[in-house]
């Protein structure tokens, strides 16, 4: 099978199209014909062995391989269709549309087929909404569930409730953004300027740019305040917390689990949830698509189609 394999950390010209054996599923594992995957700030971090965090890149080192990367095909998330299963499985059936993670497996989606658990501790899959596309799926897991887990029990009693959403133009806080008008409370966002319509769209009550001036001075008030990219501190908007107000950051652990998945799945059917998609690149160019991400300025998510079928 054809996979974008990379044996060092570095620059994205490390990922490299290979023909290497496609894996074979075993007793609970299920093979996924891979349609779609994503590029994620995850993704960059793990491909160039470095994060951005003072002293993460050690924990990241630990976690992915110290001198090289232990799991040589990259990506986390994927959609695609069940192509075989093995002896122990019961979920899943041979044609199921599927989607999920590859959190803490052997290898990853940047390839034409993969095998994942039907059930596992790190990471999670499901079959995906009829109403959406592989490219969509691909698209939600990491990003919605992460947006969930933070926004955790915060903000669930709705109305009257006044949340911001700072960095909401990403994948977390795109879905941060409308899981969070789902609950009833009014969104204010904060992105920059070339987003301020694409947030508006997903239906945020107020939308600030963050170039055009200094928005912790407006003397708002929010009863959560959600950094949904890591680029503002608790100490930056500790003035526009209400009294009792939280604040959650992206910094938290993040929890892959079933029911986190089972939301978005059933809002995402009712169409009460859109997957933003900027931009597909076809496996083909994947150093580009990692070069775009890098730029730090995606609009939701970025897509990669294995195979033509992402659209589909
Ligand atoms: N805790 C976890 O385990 C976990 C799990 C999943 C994701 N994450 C992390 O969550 C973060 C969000 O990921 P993502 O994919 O949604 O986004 P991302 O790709 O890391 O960031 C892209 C977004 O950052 C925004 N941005 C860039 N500079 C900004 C600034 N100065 N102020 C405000 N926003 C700015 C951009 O918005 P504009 O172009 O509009 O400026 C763009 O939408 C990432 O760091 C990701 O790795 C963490």
């Amino acid at each position: 099978m054809k996979a974008a394999v990379y044996t060092k950390y570095g620059p994205p010209e490390v990922l490299q199209l290979r023909e290497v054996p496609a894996p074979t599923p075993r007793g609970n594992e299920i093979l996924v014909r891979v349609r779609a995957s994503t590029v994620t700030s995850g993704t960059i971090w793990a491909r160039s062995g470095r994060h951005p965090t003072p002293g993460f890149s050690l924990l990241l080192r630990l976690a992915f391989g110290i001198r090289a990367p232990r799991r040589q095909i990259l990506s986390y998330e994927l959609a695609g269709e069940v192509e075989a299963v093995g002896g122990d499985v019961t979920r899943f059936a041979v044609g199921d549309r599927v989607y999920g993670t590859t959190t803490g497996l052997a290898a990853g989606a940047y390839a034409e087929y993969v095998c994942v658990p039907e059930e596992w501790r790190q990471g999670v899959t499901a079959k995906m909404p009829a109403e959406i596309s592989y490219a969509e799926a691909a698209a939600v897991p990491i990003g919605a569930m992460t947006a969930l887990h933070l926004l955790g029990d915060a903000a669930d009693d709705g109305d009257g409730q006044r949340v911001l959403i700072y960095g909401a133009s990403g994948s977390v806080g795109s879905y941060a953004v409308q899981l969070a008008l789902g609950r009833g409370t009014t969104v204010t966002a904060v992105c920059g300027p070339a987003h301020v319509d694409l947030v508006r769209s997903i239906g945020a009550a107020e939308v600030i740019d963050y170039t055009a001036g200094d928005f912790t001075r407006r003397g708002d008030e929010y009863d959560l305040i959600f950094d949904a990219v890591g680029k503002i501190s608790r100490s930056q908007v500790a003035g526009l917390l209400a009294k009792g107000g939280r604040y959650r950051s992206f910094k938290s652990p993040t929890s892959e689990r079933a029911e986190y998945l089972a939301q978005p799945s059933a809002l995402l059917a009712g169409g009460e949830l859109r997957a933003l998609i900027d931009r597909t690149y076809p496996l083909e160019e994947i150093a580009e698509a990692h070069r775009y991400v890098e730029l730090g300025h995606k609009g939701g998510n970025v897509a990669i189609e294995i195979g033509g079928e992402a659209a589909r």
